[in-house]
């Protein structure tokens, strides 16, 4: 079973010394980029693809709806590798033992196939917009580990053997780690955890989607992999998946990152942690929301209703502005020092017109406030580097002069 030689060298023990890699990309921020901060403008003939051919490709997720009109323009203009947003998901595409629904995930493909894009697949195992069905024995009962692995198995040869020779990278397992600030808590604790009674079934997807798709590179996927406790959570996890020889060549950092988070010093934390695992990392999911963290409900008060209006943000204010285009360069200007491990940056969504972390809230209310109607509010996250009107925002000239 043949997975990324580096990770072969990680796994006898032969780890890259991490200060190594931080002098290095030091040396090579200060000597091959003095990135000018005061350009106003790009070059009309080139696309996000065009300004990075020599580091990674870029890409961004898509639905069907973007697959036509406007969108896709920017996509065939600005990107060179796309990932599903949700149409590759297990509930969607098996919605039930004996159902598949191809038809979303068929069109995303061949539209990338026919313009000569990339495909990342999104994702064989996960916790959320799971495939129900799959947890439940013939009377409802829990299944056996036994079973849930074998269908496992069953939807990863059926999906990714599919693709096979089209998608080129795939998030097996996404979001697998706990999430809180429990340092004894590795793993997440869903019905996949919890069936299997372990981590196991995440080495079980990776020799799956290593059968299936010999060729495919493998990645684990998941966010918040700058904050330390996850960091350290998500290092674990990939350092066991190393030692069990699991075929996995890297790992997925989503990258939903906010104004000021990360800081510079987490995000080359992250970076360099997981690459002296000798593996690859891919961006994933990029985005730089506006709206504020929800404030904690004051001592002593209970949490706002559930469904409430969430607090309308500030908008996009000039001032608004200046921290994101800041923070996309803080990023961009590390990520392109470990170009040599990063193969893939991804964006969620293709313009501000639609995030999914666009924030709604208003209308019939529940619980206490049952019966009250409030205003159907939309917050705007404005996450990405082109606008509503899928025009190039000043974040965009940040990431592309350099
Ligand atoms: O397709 C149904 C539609 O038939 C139905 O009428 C409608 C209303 O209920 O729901 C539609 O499904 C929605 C789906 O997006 C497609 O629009 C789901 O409710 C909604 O939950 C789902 O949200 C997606 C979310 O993952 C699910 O957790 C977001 O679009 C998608 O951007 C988001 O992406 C995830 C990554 O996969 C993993 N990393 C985190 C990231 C953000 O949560």
């Amino acid at each position: 079973m043949a997975f990324s030689t580096t990770a072969k060298k990680a796994s006898r023990g032969m780890l890259l010394p991490v200060i190594a890699i931080s002098v290095l990309s030091f040396v090579q921020c200060a000597s091959k980029h003095s990135v000018t901060t005061s350009a106003t403008a790009s070059n009309p003939d080139k696309g996000l693809k065009d300004y990075y051919k020599d580091y990674f490709p870029v890409g961004v997720a898509v639905s069907m709806a973007s697959l036509h009109g406007p969108d896709s323009a920017l996509i065939v203009k600005e990107f060179n590798s796309v990932t599903p947003e949700n149409d590759m998901k297990m509930g969607p595409i098996h919605p039930s033992e004996n159902v598949y629904n191809w038809k979303n995930a068929d069109a995303i493909v061949d539209f990338a196939v026919s313009h000569h894009i990339k495909i990342r697949g999104h994702n064989l195992c996960w916790h959320n917009q799971e495939a129900a069905w799959m947890f439940k024995g013939s009377n409802g009962e829990p299944v056996t580990k036994e079973l849930l692995l074998q269908r496992l198995k069953d939807h990863i040869f059926a999906v990714a053997g599919r693709y096979k020779g089209k998608i080129y990278a795939w998030d097996v397992v996404n979001e697998a780690v706990d999430d809180s600030d429990d340092t004894t808590q590795v793993y997440r604790k869903s019905n996949w955890y919890k069936i299997c009674n372990g981590p196991d079934f995440i080495d079980s997807a990776f020799k799956y989607a290593h059968e299936a798709d010999p060729n495919a590179k493998l990645y684990y996927n998941d966010y918040n992999s700058e904050h330390p406790v996850k960091r350290e959570k998500i290092y674990k996890l990939l350092k066991k998946l190393i030692e069990d020889h699991a075929p996995i060549d890297g790992v997925g950092m989503q990258a939903h990152w906010k104004l000021n988070d990360p800081s510079p010093d987490e995000l080359r934390k992250a970076l360099d942690e997981v690459t002296s695992l000798g593996l690859k990392v891919q961006f994933t999911e990029m985005d730089i929301t506006i709206r504020l963290p929800k404030p904690n409900p004051a001592p002593g008060t209970t949490p706002a209703v559930a469904g409430a209006t969430p607090t309308p943000d500030q908008g996009y204010t000039p001032e608004v502005e200046v921290k994101q285009v800041a923070q996309y360069k803080m990023a961009f200007d590390i990520i392109r020092q470990y170009k040599k491990f990063i193969t893939n940056v991804t964006f969620w969504n293709v313009s501000d017109r639609a995030s999914w972390l666009d924030g709604r809230g208003g209308g019939i209310m529940g619980g206490a406030a049952a019966g009250v109607n409030t205003p159907r509010v939309v917050i705007k996250a404005y996450p990405l580097l082109f606008d509503e009107n899928r025009q190039r925002k000043k974040a965009y000239i940040a990431v592309v002069n350099f």
